[in-house]
């Protein structure tokens, strides 16, 4: 698909089907990811890819809208605020790493004809508790991954002219 394609076609979607991703398609994904660039080249970000039942069914528990539940697969972000790249004044750059490393499996599965939507409204503790992840790392954003199972409505777009200038 043409990456213009792409970007026009990627859409939150919140209803899933429940068939499986395709192996090569999570393989193309991870190289998407892997090609992610990072303040001073650090990464300082994991992928999980959760695709166990049981596991899903916790992460849908923290969440308010039970179409979570439905997509087979479940991508979780993790991101470490000490091992990132600080900013001189001092605050940790770990949530824009963590944006393009997402963004770039959003527009990859995009790209596969899957579908995700950016999930942020969760409280972090407990999905941290959910995924045994401890300090210095947190849960920082999770998308369901898999088949469409309805065409999202338009959403208002802010005039262009307003986002972006050439000055
Ligand atoms: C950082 C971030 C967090 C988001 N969190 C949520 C969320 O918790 N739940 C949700 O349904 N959508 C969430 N979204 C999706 C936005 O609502 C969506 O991108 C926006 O309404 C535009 O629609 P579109 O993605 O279909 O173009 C989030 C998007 C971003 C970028």
């Amino acid at each position: 698909m043409d990456f213009y394609d792409v970007l026009k076609k990627r859409r939150s979607i919140r209803s899933y089907k429940n068939d499986p991703v395709p192996e090569e398609s999570i393989q193309r994904i991870a190289e998407a990811v892997y090609f992610a660039p990072s303040a001073c080249n650090m990464k300082p970000w994991k992928i999980k890819l959760v695709t166990d039942p049981g596991l899903r069914a916790q992460i849908a528990a923290n969440y308010t809208q039970p179409w979570l539940a439905e997509a087979p697969a479940i991508a979780v972000i993790i991101g470490n605020n000490k091992q990132c790249w600080q900013r001189f004044e001092g605050n940790p750059a770990v949530d824009i790493d963590v944006g393009i490393a997402m963004e770039h499996l959003v527009l990859a599965a995009t790209a596969e004809g899957l579908a995700t939507c950016w999930i942020c409204a969760y409280e972090i503790k407990k999905m941290n508790a959910v995924l045994k992840v401890k300090d210095p790392w947190n849960v920082l954003a999770i998308s369901p991954l898999g088949y469409a199972n309805a065409a999202p409505k338009d959403v208002p777009h802010k005039d262009i002219n307003k986002i972006f200038e050439v000055i």
